[in-house]
């Protein structure tokens, strides 16, 4: 049994890695290919309750209140999650032939957990070490988008406020996201204009995925 590739999608809050990845499996799907979508936090267990920290629905006592756990709580934890996701869904799949596309992966905790946490190189170094065992994906497509379209899309959408809501944070997270393949340099990368429209954004993400399966980009 040839094993399933794995392909990873990120890009700040807002940049459309939800509706990428639904669209990609879908695409996938109608080709003949086996896949699996997924996204982190997982719906594992500690998955469930990262989600609860991002919504405030789980909070630490703080000196002026109650707070979103620390940096390096959040640190461990997503590394946690994503521990677990590969063993639990992710390889399982992926040793099953099945494609597993995850809408977000360890880039993710790169660039908000060491940013958060004050953005030094030991800190970076850090999260990257906590993720040392997670299974590298045979390639990532990052969606990028300005932060100010970013922050429209996110308006639009009209969710509550999470943790990472934050604009200054996300112009951060945006400007770290433009260059991230120097913190992994043996990922394959794959830069995405995030700001056209669903289905131009679509069709770039189809033909990546084409590009790795050695297959015609444009047929
Ligand atoms: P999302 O479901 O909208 O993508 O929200 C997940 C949030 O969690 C998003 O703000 C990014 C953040 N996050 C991290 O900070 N570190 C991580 O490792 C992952 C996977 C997500």
């Amino acid at each position: 049994m040839i094993e399933g590739l794995f392909i990873a999608l990120e890009g700040v809050d807002g940049a459309g890695t939800t509706t990428q990845t639904k669209r990609l499996a879908e695409g996938l799907r109608a080709r003949g290919l086996p896949v699996h979508a997924t996204r982190e936090p997982s719906d594992g267990p500690i998955g469930m309750l990262l989600r609860q920290i991002l919504t405030n629905r789980v909070v630490v006592p703080g000196i002026r209140g109650p707070r979103p756990p620390s940096w390096t709580t959040m640190a461990l934890l997503f590394a946690a999650d994503r521990l677990d996701h590969v063993e639990a869904e992710i390889q399982p799949n992926l040793l099953d032939g099945v494609t597993v596309l995850s809408d977000r992966y360890d880039h993710s905790s790169v660039a908000y957990q060491s940013i958060t946490g004050g953005g030094e190189a030991e800190t970076l170094a850090w999260v990257k070490q906590l993720n040392v065992h997670a299974r590298r994906p045979d390639l990532t497509l990052v969606l990028d988008i300005s932060p100010e379209e970013a922050r429209r899309r996110r308006v639009e959408r009209g969710r509550g406020r999470e943790i990472y809501d934050d604009q200054e944070l996300q112009e951060q997270l945006a400007a770290f996201y433009g260059d991230i393949e120097k913190h992994f340099p043996d990922d394959r990368i794959v830069h995405v204009d995030g700001e056209q429209s669903v289905e131009a954004v679509a069709k770039d993400v189809m033909r990546e995925v084409r590009i790795l399966r050695g297959e015609d980009p444009d047929g």
